[in-house]
């Protein structure tokens, strides 16, 4: 491992580089590499390999386009930031909480300030010197779309192809998954959350219910009176990073409802599957839903795919249909199996022990190679530290 941080600075006025760069190196032993922006450059990441322990940026004119650029990095793909630009931008601000950034500073800086950031900097790299997992969050745009299959079939899938895989069931209220695998709901989730920020990979274990192929499931049990609006998003984010840091694959299973705690999930995973059926009420919700995925959370259309679930190509609402109401999002398909389905569920066996042959389990098998990346990205994840920002609930 590196000894010392790494930091890339990078920015468009050299003075000021400058003055940033001798601040960072004046407060110990740090390599600091500054990188003069011209007109053309707008990701201040490009060609940075390996990636740095963090990222400086220094924003002036072109603020949005460089922090759209970082934000349309896969989650693991950018080192931890930290902006430094005009006060009393509101609209800079959240987009640079958005792209990922950690803290917000604005000239003249205070030593201690620099100091703080870049002491959390170096206490991460101890607790995460490895990968972070891969993160799927799974959704539906109408309730009985299939999403809990879906979620609990591809988790159980991961693990058979060798993938240290947790399944969590982020419906506190309605969960099922524990049925899925004949597991006896448990107050996992619920404790895991209230004591998410003393967290480690060992004491995690507790809270985990193992299935007989390795897959741990982290939910909760239907006497949790808990609402995922009470959790504080930033246990949630604790929570994923102990997950992600123990684990090559976290699979969430989210309600409907889009909160803090569900968006914190969204915003970091690397691939958002949202489910649904083949019906005008099923487009027309997973048409808001992409809207607020891609508007509001800002989640880049390349992270998320549509699983088109219960499959008819005879159907009127056909693929051509789907792929034009939701334009920039990939397709799958699975077909429908009523029988396959309600009986896995109905004894707890996931389809690939019941029915490793089926189409269903064929097509889900398809959908867990898809989500292969080509680069795992590693590095800690990001963590908003400033802005929190309301976002319209759904009922
Ligand atoms: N491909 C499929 N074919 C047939 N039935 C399915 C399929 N996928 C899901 N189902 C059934 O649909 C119901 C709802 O699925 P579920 O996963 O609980 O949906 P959601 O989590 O989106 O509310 C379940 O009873 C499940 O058995
Ligand atoms: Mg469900």
């Amino acid at each position: 491992m590196r000894k010392r941080l790494e930091i890339l600075l990078a920015g468009r006025a050299q003075e000021e580089l400058k003055a940033l760069e001798a601040l960072l190196c004046s407060q110990g032993d740090i390599q600091v590499t500054s990188r003069l922006m011209l007109n053309g450059n707008v990701d201040p990441l490009e060609g940075a390999n390996p990636l740095p322990d963090a990222l400086v940026l220094l924003v002036g004119d072109h603020w949005e386009a460089e922090l759209t650029a970082l934000h349309e990095r896969p989650a693991g793909e950018r080192p931890p930031l930290l902006v430094v630009g005009p006060k009393g931008n509101v609209e800079l601000i959240r987009l640079a909480m958005r792209a990922g950034a950690r803290d917000f500073f604005s000239p003249p800086i205070d030593d201690s300030e620099i100091m703080q950031f870049l002491r959390e900097l170096a206490r991460d790299r101890q607790v995460e010197p490895g990968r972070m997992a891969r993160t799927t969050a799974v959704i539906n745009a109408k309730g009985g779309s299939g999403a809990s299959l879906v979620a609990a079939n591809l988790a159980h899938r991961l693990v058979r192809q060798e993938r240290d895989t947790v399944l969590v069931d982020m419906d506190v209220q309605f969960g099922s998954l524990p049925l899925y695998f004949n597991l006896v709901p448990d107050h996992g989730l619920v404790r895991a959350l209230e004591s998410a920020d003393s967290l480690d990979a060992l004491a995690l274990e507790a809270y985990l219910q193992r299935h007989e192929s390795g897959l741990g499931l982290l939910a909760s049990s239907p006497g949790d009176h808990l609402s995922l609006g009470e959790v504080p998003e930033t246990r949630v984010e604790q929570l994923l990073q102990v997950l992600g840091g123990a684990n090559d694959e976290v699979v969430v299973d989210l309600p409907r409802w889009l909160n803090g705690a569900t968006a914190c999930v969204l915003e970091r995973a690397d691939h958002v599957l949202m489910v649904m059926q083949q019906s005008v009420a099923h487009l027309h919700d997973a048409q808001r839903l992409r809207d607020i995925l891609v508007h509001e959370l800002r989640i880049s259309p390349a992270r998320i795919s549509v699983v088109v679930n219960r499959y008819d190509k005879k159907n009127d609402v056909d693929l051509g249909s789907i792929g034009d109401a939701l334009p920039g999002l990939k397709l799958h398909t699975l077909p429908n199996d009523f029988k396959r389905a309600s009986h896995s569920i109905n004894v707890g066996s996931p389809l690939r022990d019941i029915a490793p042959k089926a189409p269903l389990t064929r097509q889900l098998k398809v959908l867990a190679e898809a989500l292969e990346a080509p680069s795992p990205g590693s590095g800690p994840v990001r963590k908003r530290s400033l802005l929190g920002w309301a976002l319209p609930r759904r009922h």
